[in-house]
């Protein structure tokens, strides 16, 4: 049995708490606090020996998006319950419905999202879009903030629920955390949008850092890897085919080599 999933408020966000209350060790909350309560209020004085910093505007701050391909997420009624069919688990299933086990590796699709949303990248807020197109031609939108379940187990329970119900919001205000999406992905993309498909077959062989260092700032970058064993991405809609090593790598290390680049060039650390 999976639990039901949610996002926990932090204690610090359900009240406001006084400074006694907060103690030395408050100082952080307190500056927090108050750089929020001074984004609120206009408050420009001009100050003759002290230069006036421009307000910064977030939303003009660049991201990247990522588009995890032929991911294999696939239920299936195995007994009596629903699952994600995985090779581990439900190799003889899959047999004998005669389907190859090995392209049921959910766990792939797993490791690329942590590698995503676990990178300094996303937590410094320039995740701009995960999109996942799996085998059976769903789009999942996964929204940059939300936590996935660490163990696969778990994940895995995450992903029946979505692919039946569709959604999965956020305990309290009922934003969609994860959710289907019309098809197809390319119709979310930004007008502007340089979509690089990534793969070990790719005749360009590129250094993902100065890649990525040369990318106009004007254009919005999305990276597509695939999430599955074998094959290659949909190259319907690439603008680019690159390959970002000698070697084959998992999806997961390609997009740690991306995030890490995009990392360098915006002096994220
Ligand atoms: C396990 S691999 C899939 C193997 C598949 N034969 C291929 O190379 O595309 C998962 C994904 O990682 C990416 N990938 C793996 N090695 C790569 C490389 N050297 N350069 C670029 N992308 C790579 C591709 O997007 C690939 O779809």
């Amino acid at each position: 049995m999976v639990r039901a999933y949610g996002i926990k408020v932090p204690k610090s966000l359900k009240r406001k708490r006084s400074d006694e209350e907060l103690g030395s060790e408050g100082a952080d909350y307190r500056d927090h606090a108050r750089e929020d309560e001074m984004k609120n209020v206009d408050l420009i004085e001009d100050m003759p020996s002290i230069p006036i910093m421009p307000p910064v505007d977030e939303s003009k701050k660049h991201g990247v998006i990522f588009i995890l391909d032929k991911a294999p997420l696939e239920i299936g009624k195995v007994g009596n319950k629903h699952q994600l069919l995985n090779s581990d688990e439900h190799a003889n299933f899959l047999k004998k419905q005669g389907k190859d086990p090995s392209e049921y590796r959910p766990d792939i699709v797993h490791q690329a999202i942590l590698a995503i949303l676990d990178s300094p990248l996303t937590k410094a807020g320039r995740l701009q879009a995960l999109y996942i197109h799996s085998t059976r031609n769903a789009i999942i939108e996964v929204k940059p903030h939300v936590r996935i379940p660490r163990t696969f187990r778990r994940f895995c329970g995450l992903m029946v629920q979505l692919l039946e119900k569709q959604k999965i919001t956020a305990v309290g205000n009922r934003e969609k955390l994860l959710a289907l999406i019309k098809n197809p992905v390319t119709d979310h993309l930004p007008v502007n949008s340089r979509k690089i498909g990534l793969s070990y077959s790719s005749n360009k062989l590129v250094h993902v850092r100065d890649y990525v260092a040369a990318a106009s700032d004007d254009v919005n970058l999305v990276f597509v890897v695939g999430a599955m064993a074998h094959g290659v991405i949909d190259k319907g809609y690439i603008d680019d085919f690159i390959s970002v090593s000698n070697y084959p790598l998992s999806a997961a290390c390609c997009l740690s080599r991306i995030c890490n680049a995009l990392e360098q060039k915006w002096k994220i650390l």
